[in-house]
C-alpha cells in the first residue's frame, strides 16, 4: 500500500524538463553576478538556459517560475533539488524575498538577448532597494516584454492562499515523506528483530525530510498521522510520534540539529517493543496485570538496544534517553521506576511523552483499546498536566491541534461535510477544509475552500462529527487526490 500511495504522490511532482529548466536557472542567476554579457561562461550557461526553457514552450507556451512556501513550482508542479541545487534555491529565496518577487514568467516569444538581458538586470539589483512595482516599471523600461514578474503577497507566499493545485502538490509531497518515513521505521525493526545492522543515514535523511516539510507546511503530516487505521499501525505510530514532535520542535524555534535529534529520537522511542512477545503486543484485549509488568519493560529494552545497536554519538545517546524516559512523567510516578537519582528529564523526553500518549489515546491500538476522540484526550491529557505532562509543552502541543483538529471531519450549517485541512492561525474557528459531501451525499468533486475568507461568510461549524457514525472511512478523504 505504501508504494501505491508514494507513486501516486510523485505524479504531481515536476518531471525532468522542469528540473533541468530550474537547475539552468540557478546557474545562470548566479553567472550574472559574477560576469558580464560578453563573458564566454555567461554564454555557455545562457545558451543552456535558452535550451532547457524551449522544451518548456512547446510544453505549455510560457514558463513560469514561483516560489510559494520557499518551495519551487514550474508550471505549477513543484520541483524537488538534491543537496547540490539547494545553496543556489536558498539564495533566490532570501533574495526574492527581500524585493517582494513571488515569481517569473516567461513568454514563448522570449529571444536568447532577452533572457540575457533579464538575467543581468536582475543581478543589479541591490536586495532591499527596490519592490514590485518599480522593478516591473524598468523591466519595461529594459524592453523585456517577453517576461513578467509577481508579487510574492499575491501568490500567498504565507500559505493562505495557496492555489489549490498548489496545496494538492504540497499534500502529495508530505504523503511521499509520511510513507518514507513509516518504511524507514519497518525496516529499522526488522533489522532490530534480526539484529541486522541498522542504516542510520537513511533514518537521518528521512527525519530531514519530515523537518523540510514541517517548517513548510505544517498542517499536511499532521493530516496523515490523523489516519489511525493502517494496517501497520506499529510503524505509523513511531512516525506519528515523530511528526507531532518535529511540530513542537519547529514551533519552539530548535535549530536543525536539534531538530534531527528530535526526529531521530521520536522515530525510536518504542524500539523496546520489538524485544517483547509481539502477541503481548498485538493482543487485542485489554491488558492483565502481568501484561503490563511485561509491557513496562520496553523502555529500558529501548535504550539497551539503541546503545548496543547503534553506533553511539550525539543522536543514538539521545534516542537512548527518550526511549527510557518517556513513560517516567512529570513527577516519576511513570515506569520505569526510579529509586535512587530523580533527575529531571530532558525537553525531548517530554515532547515524545506529551505526543506519544496523544497517538496511543486517539488510535486506541497501543494501551487502551478503545480510540478516544482528540479534543477528549487533550481534556484527558490537561486533567494529567503537571503530574505526567509539562504545562507549557501540552499548551503548545494543545494550541497546535486546535479545536478542530487537521484530519477531522465537520459538519457545516450548510448541511456539508467537511474534512479539516490546516488550521487558520488567526482564527481557529474558521479553518482551511475540503467539502466532500453535502445533503445528497458524498460529492465525487471535492471543493477545496477556505473558511476565513468573505465569500464562505454563510458557512459555519456546526461540529465536528465522528466518521464512524456516518459509515465514512477519514482515510479515503485524506488519501483521495
Ligand atoms: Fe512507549
Ligand atoms: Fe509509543
Amino acid at each position: 500500500m505504501s508504494q501505491i500511495a508514494e507513486q501516486e504522490a510523485l505524479r504531481t511532482i515536476a518531471g525532468k524538463d522542469e528540473e533541468r529548466f530550474l537547475s539552468a536557472f540557478f546557474v545562470l542567476y548566479k553567472t550574472a553576478r559574477l560576469v558580464d554579457k560578453e563573458n564566454n561562461n555567461f554564454q555557455y550557461q545562457s545558451d543552456k538556459f535558452y535550451d532547457t526553457i524551449k522544451p518548456l514552450f512547446k510544453k505549455f507556451g510560457s514558463a513560469e517560475l514561483k516560489i510559494i512556501s520557499s518551495r519551487f513550482f514550474v508550471n505549477e508542479l513543484m520541483v524537488r533539488f538534491d543537496g547540490a541545487g539547494l545553496s543556489g534555491a536558498n539564495n533566490i529565496i532570501a533574495e526574492w524575498n527581500s524585493l517582494g518577487v513571488g515569481g517569473v514568467c516567461f513568454d514563448a516569444e522570449l529571444s536568447k538577448d532577452e533572457a540575457d538581458r533579464y538575467f543581468i538586470f536582475m543581478a543589479n539589483i541591490k536586495p532591499n532597494s527596490e519592490n514590485l512595482d518599480p522593478l516591473s516599471e524598468k523591466l519595461k523600461e529594459n524592453s523585456l516584454p517577453s517576461i513578467q514578474l509577481f508579487s510574492k503577497a499575491i501568490e500567498g507566499v504565507d500559505g493562505s492562499i495557496l492555489t489549490e493545485e498548489m496545496r494538492r502538490q504540497l499534500r502529495s509531497q508530505a504523503r511521499s515523506t509520511f510513507f518514507k518515513a513509516m518504511s524507514v521505521v519497518q525496516e529499522v525493526v526488522v533489522n532490530t528483530q534480526t539484529d541486522s545492522e541498522i542504516n542510520i543515514s537513511k533514518t537521518k535523511r528521512v527525519v530531514h525530510s519530515l523537518i523540510d516539510q514541517i517548517s513548510q507546511d505544517e498542517s499536511s503530516l499532521i493530516e496523515l498521522a490523523a489516519i489511525k487505521d493502517f494496517d501497520d499501525y506499529t510503524y505509523a505510530h513511531s512516525t506519528n510520534v515523530a511528526v507531532y514532535s518535529l511540530t513542537m520542535g519547529v514551533r519552539l524555534g530548535l535549530d536543525r540539529a536539534r531538530l534531527s535529534q528530535l526526529g531521530f529520537s521520536a522515530l525510536f522511542h518504542d524500539i523496546g517493543k520489538v524485544k517483547l512477545p509481539t502477541d503481548l503486543i498485538n493482543k487485542p484485549d485489554a491488558y492483565d496485570e502481568n501484561d503490563w509488568i511485561q509491557m513496562q519493560r520496553h523502555p529500558l529494552l529501548g535504550a539497551k538496544t539503541i546503545l548496543r545497536n547503534l553506533k553511539f554519538d550525539i543522536h543514538s545517546a539521545r534516542a537512548a534517553r527518550g526511549a527510557f524516559e518517556h513513560h517516567i512523567n512529570n513527577d516519576f510516578t511513570g515506569y520505569p521506576m526510579l529509586r535512587l537519582e530523580k533527575k529531571e528529564t530532558t525537553l525531548f523526553s517530554k515532547i515524545i511523552s506529551i505526543v506519544d500518549s496523544f497517538d496511543a489515546l486517539t488510535s486506541g491500538r497501543v494501551y487502551l483499546k478503545k480510540s478516544i476522540q482528540p479534543e477528549d484526550v487533550i481534556k484527558k491529557m490537561q486533567y494529567q498536566m503537571k503530574v505526567k505532562f509539562d504545562e507549557f509543552l501540552l499548551k503548545l502541543f494543545n494550541d497546535i491541534i486546535g479545536v478542530y483538529p487537521v484530519g477531522s471531519l465537520v459538519l457545516l450549517t450548510s448541511d456539508e461535510i467537511a474534512l479539516v485541512l490546516a488550521n487558520n492561525q488567526t482564527d481557529k474557528s474558521r479553518p482551511y477544509i475540503k467539502i466532500v459531501g453535502n445533503k445528497s451525499g458524498i460529492l465525487s468533486e471535492p471543493v477545496w475552500t477556505d473558511l476565513s475568507i468573505d465569500e464562505n461568510k454563510y458557512r459555519s461549524i456546526v461540529r465536528k462529527i465522528e466518521p464512524e457514525q456516518h459509515r465514512l472511512d477519514i482515510k479515503d478523504f485524506i488519501l483521495e487526490n
